[in-house]
């Protein structure tokens, strides 16, 4: 399917890179997080084996990541029950909490106690939830994630097949004129990143293709112009 908007319109919202410490060391965290000073954000995936069968860090770790670095946190909580535990990751300073709308029982109230907290309030979707549902909800949000991969796991390849969600997110969130970020998370690369980048996404969050280069702040780089090639 073509796109209407002209070349230049599609990147005027900016390209922002918020790299995930899934993909880093986790021994070796603070050394780890000097090594993306040129990150927009840090991407903290936290999952309970439950909502997700991986298990990896808690509020503990994340206030520990708070004092470590001067990036904000961009927190993705893929844990059941968000309702109970999400503020709290609001609480330890998290610039953006992201919950999965699959596992809030009421959405809207989280997002508002989110914001009360001083946090921006994100939703996630993981690959098989529609976005229609949600589209009332997006005055109510400062980002909303479209899973590119099934949660869990990083160095998953990016699924082409949610390029249209995206689509038709950006499509809502600019008629609605709401400022709501748009985030893809799962395979994100330098060439899946323009894929992205076209449908509408503005943030990218990336783990294997950050961590997984030579130069992590040299990846970020390259990350951020591809789409502008
Ligand atoms: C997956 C996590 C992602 C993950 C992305 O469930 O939410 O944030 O770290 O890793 P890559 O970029 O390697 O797909
Ligand atoms: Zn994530």
């Amino acid at each position: 399917m073509s796109h209407a908007m002209p070349h230049h319109a599609e990147h005027s919202r900016g390209i922002h890179i918020h790299p995930s410490i899934l993909s880093a060391d986790f021994a070796r965290l603070a050394e780890e997080l000097a090594r993306i000073r040129n990150a927009d954000a840090v991407h903290v995936d936290v999952m309970d084996n439950h909502f997700v069968p991986n298990l990896t860090l808690g509020l503990p770790v994340v206030q520990a990541i708070r004092r470590a670095t001067d990036l904000p946190l961009d927190v993705h909580l893929m844990i059941q029950d968000a309702d109970r535990w999400a503020p709290a990751y609001a609480e330890a300073g998290a610039e953006s909490v992201t919950f999965h709308a699959e596992a809030a029982g009421a959405p809207l109230r989280l997002a508002r106690e989110l914001r009360s907290h001083g946090a921006k309030a994100g939703m996630a979707l993981k690959p098989a939830t529609a976005v229609e549902p949600y589209l009332d909800l997006l005055e109510e949000l400062d980002l909303l994630l479209l899973m590119t991969v099934e949660p869990g796991f990083g160095g998953q390849p990016f699924l082409d097949v949610i390029l249209p969600k995206i689509r038709r997110a950006r499509e809502a969130l600019d008629g609605s004129g709401v400022p709501v970020a748009l985030q893809v998370d799962g395979g994100v690369t330098r060439d899946t990143i323009m894929r992205a980048a076209e449908a509408g996404a503005d943030v990218f969050v990336a783990g294997s293709a950050v961590y997984g280069a030579e130069d992590p702040e040299a990846a970020i780089d390259e990350l951020r112009s591809a789409p502008l090639r």
